[in-house]
């Protein structure tokens, strides 16, 4: 029904980068695709970008928070470890009563929240349900660190669903997969239960998040692909009625890879890597709110959504807008 995003206003380029560790807007680009990243400032935090992004999408639904009965918040960077931040969300949008959960699985979040959500609609459960994708991943990043501090953004993006009138529109499916043998490709350690916040945490950086990214790249596009098409094969539908391809955005060598072995159209996968970095669970909501509020997708349009990360989680989402 609608869709709505939120930044912060601080851009981070990668010129400043290279004044903070051992990097290159050359090595940058031409490894990842990124240019740019908004990053949040000390004193914000995810709900930050979380509750105007849900307030966009009610407003682009044309709905207000009091019809919302379900509110998922997709995140790996909570303003706290709980309550959750969806019940923030719950709270100031008005949605009194709405049942509220975050929901753990990384870059995979969005779609594992969609598909949620989609299942609670189909089956009468839920009424109305506001997903929300986002993440403050710079104030788990170790700003030392080049392997992954040049990577990752903050922000958020949130979708309103409904029930539709006929089954032809809507999310047409979900497919959600993990491999809990691979958690160490990516990973927080510390500020959990087997790692609690202490002196000894901070003194190893336990409280950064770790990833082993050439490993992981090379999971990725095989995951992405094979998932793709397990979505799009169980709805009977080619390669070449995908009219959008989103793709979690990771890596722009990854996306292209992916969307070569798709057979996607040219010009049809979506791509904004450089100039938001990787927002994890925000990226899809992201990219999907700048091709809705373009005027990019019109009603009828095949939507392909997939997306991979830590846990390993993986999964994509089919939608017929
Ligand atoms: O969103 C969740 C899922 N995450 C992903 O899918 C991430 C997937 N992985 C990636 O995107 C890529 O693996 C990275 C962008 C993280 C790294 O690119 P790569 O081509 O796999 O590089 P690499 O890790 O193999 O490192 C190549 C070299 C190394 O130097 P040596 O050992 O060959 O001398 C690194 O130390 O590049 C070096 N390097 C850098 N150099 C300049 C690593 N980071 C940097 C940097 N600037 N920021």
């Amino acid at each position: 029904m609608g869709t709505g995003r939120a930044v912060p206003d601080r851009v981070l380029t990668n010129a400043e980068l290279e004044k903070m560790v051992d990097t290159t807007d050359e090595w940058i680009t031409e490894r990842t695709g990124i240019k740019e990243r908004r990053i949040a400032a000390p004193d914000e935090s995810l709900s930050d970008f979380a509750l105007p992004a849900a307030e966009r999408a009610l407003e682009s639904a044309g709905i207000s928070g009091s019809e919302v009965d379900m509110v998922i918040c997709a995140t790996v960077s909570p303003d706290m470890s709980f309550p959750a931040t969806s019940t923030l969300i719950q709270d100031r949008i008005g949605a009194t009563g709405a049942a509220a959960f975050d929901l753990s699985a990384a870059c995979t979040g969005f779609v594992y929240a969609l598909g949620i959500a989609a299942q609670f609609l189909e089956t009468g459960w839920a009424r109305t349900a506001l997903v929300v994708g986002g993440e403050v991943l710079s104030k788990i990043t170790d700003w030392t660190d080049r392997n992954t501090c040049v990577l990752f953004g903050d922000g958020a993006g949130a979708v309103v669903l409904r029930a539709a009138e006929d089954d032809k529109r809507g999310v047409l499916g979900v497919a959600m997969h993990s491999d809990g043998s691979l958690g160490d490709l990516i990973y927080l350690p510390g500020g959990g239960s087997q790692h609690p916040q202490s002196e000894s945490v901070l003194d190893q950086s336990l409280n950064f998040l770790k990833m082993k990214g050439n490993e992981t790249f090379k999971i990725a596009v095989r995951s992405l692909a094979e998932v793709s098409d397990e979505v799009l094969s169980r709805n009977r539908l080619s390669h070449g009625e995908v009219d959008w391809f989103i793709p979690h955005q990771a890596n722009r060598r990854i996306i292209d890879a992916v969307g070569q072995r798709l057979e996607i159209r040219e010009g049809r996968t979506y791509v904004n890597i450089e100039r938001y970095g990787n927002t994890s669970a925000a990226s899809i909501p992201i990219a999907l709110d700048e091709l809705n509020r373009d005027g990019k997708i019109s009603p009828g349009d095949v939507v392909l959504l997939s997306a991979f990360g830590s846990g390993l989680t993986w999964g994509a989402g089919l939608i017929r807008w």
